[in-house]
């Protein structure tokens, strides 16, 4: 499946991602955690001859206004030939559009059209902005199938069907590093590493009973609700710091029916008890480095860590890091610049690859 978007967002400090749900706002607010009520913005479109598609990211860059970049490799696909540029701008970024437009119109020195097409929109319509772009995806024997496909949808035989709209939280299984984790846990049958946490989530569990799947940075819940259908005798903890991922979540927990079995909730990792046989954290690098003690604390003796939302260029620091706390390194994935590792914490310290 083609990205739906090329994302970038400027001026990215340490810890941040970009998200896939999220970049709308995000290019909204020109800040990811701002949370804003229905509010007023202009959507700018520039289409230009593809081999000005570098110098003109460039010059979006030193600007610092962040854009989403569509070829022929995005689903929102240009003419052949043709790179359109999408930038949300809000109130503060509007009056610097007509000076962009004019270093535009200087940049393309050639005589190719350039396409400008401008809009005000209101922050309410971007849910539907977004659906034009998410399509039911395939990882593994996960199908993602958004609400509005749901009706249509034929089951391949095996597939576990995760109905999930994005909501405004992130993780449809468009990014990659949410592929990767979902990868990892469709194969994770592969690795006898995981075989005694593959047991303890095939455990029939009791009322009262801690969960056995941990998502640490849930987004809109992916992660734990495609373990949950993988195991329907487990039961989930799904926490975000973001109130509406939480929000997001337990909608698209109702949607498949699992109420009774995730668990959701804002409050810090280091609040909970649980040891758990599977872990996700699809964060970022530097926040893997900050959580480790905790994560690997929370999980139990043959349990299974699944993290990405790291840069490659980062992966062998974190895994390093879990390493030091005793986790062994099962598999290591990687898609475009992104990293996922499948972690596997040793009963008794010996290594079972
Ligand atoms: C890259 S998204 C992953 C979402 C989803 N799990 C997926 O795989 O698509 C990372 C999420 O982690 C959350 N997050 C960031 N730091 C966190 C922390 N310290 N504790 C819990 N959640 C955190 C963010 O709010 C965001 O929703």
């Amino acid at each position: 499946m083609a990205a739906v978007y090329r994302t970038f967002s400027v001026g990215r400090a340490a810890g941040q991602t970009i998200s896939e749900g999220r970049i709308i706002r995000t290019c909204l607010t020109a800040g990811r955690f701002v949370i804003c009520g229905a509010m007023q913005y202009r959507e700018l479109r520039i289409e230009v001859a593809a081999p000005y598609a570098e110098p003109l990211s460039e010059l979006l860059g030193e600007r610092l206004l962040p854009f989403q970049e569509c070829d022929q490799g995005t689903l929102d696909a240009p003419p052949v030939g043709r790179t359109r540029f999408h930038l949300y701008l809000d109130d503060s970024q509007v009056p610097a559009v007509p000076d962009l437009l004019t270093a535009v119109h200087e940049l393309v020195t050639d005589g190719t059209n350039v396409v400008i097409e401008q809009r005000d929109r209101d922050d309410s319509e971007w849910r539907d902005v977004w659906k034009q772009y998410f399509a039911t995806r395939r990882i593994g024997r996960i199908a993602i199938v958004p609400s509005w496909e749901a009706a249509d949808h034929q089951p391949k035989p095996g597939e576990i069907t995760l109905h999930l709209d994005p909501g405004r939280a992130f993780g449809t299984g468009g990014h990659a590093s949410t592929r990767l984790c979902l990868l990892l846990l469709d194969k994770l049958a592969d690795y006898e590493a995981t075989r005694e946490a593959r047991e303890w989530l095939a455990k029939d569990f009791v009322k009262g009973d801690k969960a056995q799947i941990l998502d640490v940075g849930c987004g809109c819940g992916v992660l734990a609700l495609a373990a949950l259908l993988l195991w329907p005798q487990a039961r989930a903890l799904a926490i975000d710091i973001d109130p509406e991922a939480i929000e997001v979540t337990d909608e698209n927990t109702a949607r498949n029916q699992l109420t009774e079995r995730l668990r959701s909730s804002t409050k810090r990792l280091q609040r909970f008890k649980e040891s758990v046989a599977l872990q996700f954290g699809n964060l970022t690098g530097p926040t893997l480095h900050l959580l480790c003690d905790d994560m690997v604390r929370h999980l139990r003796p043959g349990g299974v860590l699944i993290a990405s939302g790291i840069l490659t260029i980062e992966a062998d620091g974190v895994i390093e890091a879990f390493v030091q706390r005793g986790l062994v390194l099962v598999s290591h994935l990687q898609e475009e610049e992104w990293s996922g590792i499948l972690m596997y914490r040793p009963i008794d310290g010996t290594t079972q690859l």
